[in-house]
């Protein structure tokens, strides 16, 4: 069965296009990772004014693996799972900076765009797409 974790993230108004960008350069993160299956990032429109980070894996275990890999560390800050939102801080570390820092514009010793984040987890009880595909 699959699970759905959600990141829910609290962005102040003019911090949203920043965190837009940083998102987009740190496209190829999750990709790749053992168990895989989608990843959206959503935009408030109506209802909340929360973006939602949705994530969708094979199991709970290939969450917790990702969320312990170094690819996800190094998206999100070294050295705290999901405690924490990015590593832009700690790129003093020898090796452990961003491979995409200065490239896509990201300035240095910057502070989250998020003010807070909230993971919310779900089990996938069903699941159709068009045609009525399982996904
Ligand atoms: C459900 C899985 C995920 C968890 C638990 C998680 C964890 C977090 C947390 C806690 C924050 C905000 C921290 C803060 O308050 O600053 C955050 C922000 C961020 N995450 Fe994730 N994340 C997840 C998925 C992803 C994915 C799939 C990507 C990339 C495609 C990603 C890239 C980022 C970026 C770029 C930020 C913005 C940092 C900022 O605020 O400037 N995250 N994540």
């Amino acid at each position: 069965m699959s699970v759905v974790k959600i990141n829910v993230l609290t962005v102040p108004a003019e911090m949203r296009q920043e965190l837009e960008r940083r998102f987009s350069s740190r496209a190829g993160m999750v990709e790749s990772a053992d168990g895989f299956e989608w990843f959206e990032l959503l935009r408030p429109v109506e209802g909340t004014d929360r973006y939602m980070v949705y994530t969708r894996w094979r199991s709970e275990d290939d969450f917790r693996r990702w969320t312990e890999s170094r690819a996800f560390q190094r998206g999100h800050g070294e050295g705290g799972g999901a405690g924490h939102g990015h590593g832009q801080e700690q790129g003093q570390e020898a090796g452990q900076g961003h491979g995409h820092g200065e490239g896509a514009g990201h300035g240095h010793g910057q502070s989250p765009a998020a003010t807070a984040a909230e993971l919310w987890s779900f089990e996938v009880v069903q699941s159709t797409g068009p045609g009525g595909q399982e996904s």
